[in-house]
């Protein structure tokens, strides 16, 4: 249970929708705390805890029917504490109180409209002119209303599409009111939890960091805790959180890997070390990643050396530090959400992420995870709270090995100096144009190719240097940003005309899938 036992909450019951932490973020972006719990979960068994003022029951790609794999405890239908059910949970709670739900004549994915028939609580202020543009993802209908439930709303290819039974407190919309295709789709959210729900603000950045630092002052007490610090978001957020809470009985290790951004090493121990005071252990470990390094090309190879050089060089510092109890981390509540897909799939292992994981079992020490509960949106806010630097919390994520998965191919000191620079005059035009932080991430990498080019009638014989930037939600999937003409010129001409060693600038124009966002 993350901060207070008693805080009021909303339950969010995942079916496996795509969209089930999208429906989560809304709701705390209205002020209010919520959980989500896989439906796995919601067995005969399970009790609804006093504090939850509300139910949400997601979509997902099953249907109502394959009862082997779909289970909800009824008596959470039946306990008048609010339900809402979206797409899936629609269906389901049509099916569970005696309505009939069938495979549609017409399936409907994208936009579609809505059109009033009822007044409702639910859709106040959402209809413009009795009518509304949503997004729609379903190839099931419920075709039989259950007793007691009227109809609000229908589309062409839905007659019942949004329902409600006020006496149970219940509400089943087909339609995604979390996505921002569906027109004005949080009203119907902020309805259900203020209007219906009644539940009242109790969210914020300010109540995240005075419990969160109660909490870790209570579960530290006078140990001693490590952590980690990349100079990322989530471990400056972490860092920061912890000094505010325990003062000189954090330690902060900052290993430079000599394969980090430019300048970024200064950044750290800048902010870290001179402005906020915190104790923290600089390690200039360049020169043995780099000779680790030496001749490696092959990508994996890359990663399993910088990740177990990283543990073995954190290790050799941590245990310096007398009466460690804790490492620290910045786990994030997507990593925590039970990501076991309810359709049995598995996905396969792409690349061999680079992260502290390994460490607390080697160094027995307990984890401190204090952001676990957050999602990164919530993590930027909460590091401003904190006063960190409008810099560091909207940066650009940045992988685990760094530069090394950047430059395909055998890594050198020369290639590591004009990516460095490359990706400097990338990333400060895009500050400067303000287009930073439209895009989720964005790099440069220097391709093991060199290309004949023409520079003060010479002929010049240099590296490749490639561009991406990406739009994301989450990292999973990504398209690439769409730059003007202008831009991409005047990035092109900075970057050949500033760097000795690049003569051509390529642009990435593939979306994940089927690229990663990385090169390696
Ligand atoms: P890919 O290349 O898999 O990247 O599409 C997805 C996101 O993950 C980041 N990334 C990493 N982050 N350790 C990290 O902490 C890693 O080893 C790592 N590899 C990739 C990548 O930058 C992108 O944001």
């Amino acid at each position: 249970m993350p901060l207070e036992d008693n805080l009021q909450k909303i339950i969010i019951i995942d079916f496996g929708s795509q969209f089930t932490q999208l429906i989560a973020r809304k709701i705390r972006e209205l002020g209010i705390y919520c959980e989500i719990i896989n439906h796995n979960k919601i067995n005969k068994k399970y009790k609804i805890e006093k504090n939850v003022k509300g139910l949400v029951l997601s979509g997902g790609p099953l249907n109502v029917y394959q009862s082997n794999k779909v289970k909800l405890n009824k008596n959470i239908l039946l306990s008048k504490i609010p339900v809402l059910g979206i797409c899936f949970g629609h269906q389901i709670i049509s099916k569970e109180m005696g309505g009939k739900v069938k495979q549609s004549k017409a399936r409907e994915f994208g936009l579609a409209t809505v059109e009033k028939v009822n007044n409702s609580i639910l859709t106040k202020n959402f209809f413009v002119n009795n009518k509304n543009n949503v997004w729609m993802s379903h190839a099931d209908e419920v075709t039989k209303l259950p007793k007691n439930f009227k109809v609000i709303a229908k589309t062409n290819n839905s007659k019942l599409c949004i329902i409600e039974s006020t006496k149970d407190k219940l509400y089943g919309i087909q339609f995604h009111p979390e996505v921002t295709h569906t027109n004005k789709g949080k009203i119907i959210l902020k309805n259900f939890v203020f209007d219906i729900c009644k539940i009242k603000k109790n969210w914020s950045p300010k109540y995240q960091k005075t419990n969160l630092i109660k909490e870790v002052k209570k579960k530290v007490g006078n140990s001693r805790v490590i952590c980690a610090l990349s100079g990322g978001v989530d471990s400056s957020v972490v860092a920061k959180l912890l000094a505010n809470a325990i003062g000189k009985n954090l330690t902060c290790i900052f290993v430079n890997t000599g394969l980090l951004r430019k300048d970024e090493e200064k950044q750290v121990v800048n902010t870290f070390k001179k402005k906020f005071k915190i104790n923290l252990i600089y390690v200039d470990a360049e020169n043995q990643f780099l000779s680790k390094l030496k001749n490696v090309s092959d990508p994996e190879k890359k990663r399993k050396i910088i990740g177990s050089l990283f543990i073995k060089i954190f290790e050799k510092y941590a245990k310096k530090i007398k009466n460690v109890k804790f490492l620290a981390q910045g786990t994030l509540y997507p990593d925590l959400i039970e990501s076991k897909s309810v359709t049995g799939s598995q996905t396969s292992k792409i690349k061999s992420h680079h992260n502290v994981g390994g460490l607390p079992k080697k160094m027995n020490l307990k984890l401190l995870e204090p952001l676990k509960y957050l999602f990164k949106d919530e993590v930027r806010k909460l590091g401003l709270e904190l006063n960190l630097n409008k810099d560091i919390i909207s940066r650009h994520p940045f992988p685990g090995p760094g530069l090394a998965i950047r430059i395909p191919g055998v890594i050198t000191r020369e290639k590591i100096k004009i990516l460095k620079e490359a990706d400097y005059y990338f990333i400060k035009a895009l500050k400067d144009e303000k287009l930073y932080n439209r895009i989720w991430q964005a790099y440069a990498a220097l391709l093991p190719v060199k290309t004949v080019g023409v520079m003060g009638d010479n002929r010049t014989y240099e590296y490749l240097c490639l561009l991406r930037a990406i739009t994301s939600e989450d990292g999973m999937t990504a398209d690439f940003f769409e730059f003007k003409k202008p831009f991409m010129q005047f990035v092109s001409n900075q970057i050949v005309n500033n760097i000795r060693g690049i003569n051509r600038v390529v642009y990435d124009i593939t979306s994940k899938p089927p690229s990663t966002i990385e090169l390696e």
